[in-house]
């Protein structure tokens, strides 16, 4: 069956405590789970839940491999903006992830193209991501995968667009210091994931979540690809699904 499954809850801390003991319940089933991660304001709090069953003794990371989707291009994983540190701070120095075990794209080397090449044999080799993450950006990006981006694209290096550019710029100084390129897994990559959850919480991200869904399926929308994919589920809270059926 195709199709993504849609699960509306309360507000952003219902959506954090649902994903996680989703992430829990695959990692409790399958200790070697292959998880896809993801940044971004909407997975804090999911990371907050994560800490907080670890703490509790609910899950056990130690034999668990990460995969990050992105990272900004031109950025040292130590710099605090990058991706890296986000993930460093918020789950990676916070609970028994192994080193080894965690995958990041560096994005501040010169031979990127291997990295993006390097980072795909690598997910091939512990055969395949079981569960991705994912996020989504108010033009309907998925990762980096800004509007336009093929539905066959690969791991590779990407350009933001002035919009996500600009949305991302909080966590900068000023908009002039946000990275122009990213590395990112392509839409071709996420969509061999096994299974696909995506997160939204908040009024501003309604519309896209709306041209996801009900709109074409169309690499303008890249979420919209979603719905091809045989096991994906949109968790929402009640403010990100506002705009379902407005065509
Ligand atoms: C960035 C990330 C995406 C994320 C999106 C939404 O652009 N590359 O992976 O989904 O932001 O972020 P936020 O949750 O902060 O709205």
């Amino acid at each position: 069956m195709r199709g993504v499954k849609i699960l509306i809850l309360k507000d952003a801390e219902a959506v954090a405590k649902k994903s996680a003991s989703l992430i829990v319940e695959r990692i409790n089933k399958n200790p070697k789970l292959v998880l896809g991660l993801a940044t971004g304001e909407t997975m804090l709090p999911l990371y907050e839940e994560l800490r907080r069953a670890y703490k509790r003794g609910e899950v056990n990371f130690s034999e668990v491999k990460t995969f990050n989707l992105d990272e900004y291009f031109g950025i040292n994983s130590d710099d605090k903006n990058s991706y890296r540190s986000y993930m460093d701070k918020e789950l990676f120095n916070k609970v028994n992830l192994r080193k080894k075990n965690i995958n990041f794209l560096d994005g501040d080397v010169k031979e990127y193209k291997k990295v993006c090449i390097d980072y795909e044999k690598k997910i091939k080799s512990v055969g395949g991501i079981d569960l991705q993450i994912l996020g989504i950006g108010r033009n309907g990006h998925i990762a980096f995968n800004e509007p336009g981006s093929s539905f066959k694209s690969r791991t590779r290096k990407v350009r933001l667009s002035e919009r996500t550019r600009r949305d991302n710029s909080k966590y900068f100084f000023s908009l002039r210091r946000v990275p122009k390129f990213a590395l990112s897994m392509g839409i071709g990559t996420i969509m061999e994931s096994k299974e696909i959850v995506l997160l939204a919480s908040g009024k501003r991200k309604a519309n896209a979540i709306h041209k996801s869904i009900d709109g074409k399926i169309t690499n303008r929308i890249p979420a919209s690809v979603l719905r091809k994919h045989k096991k994906a589920t949109f968790i929402l809270d009640r403010a990100a699904a506002s705009d379902f059926n407005k065509i």
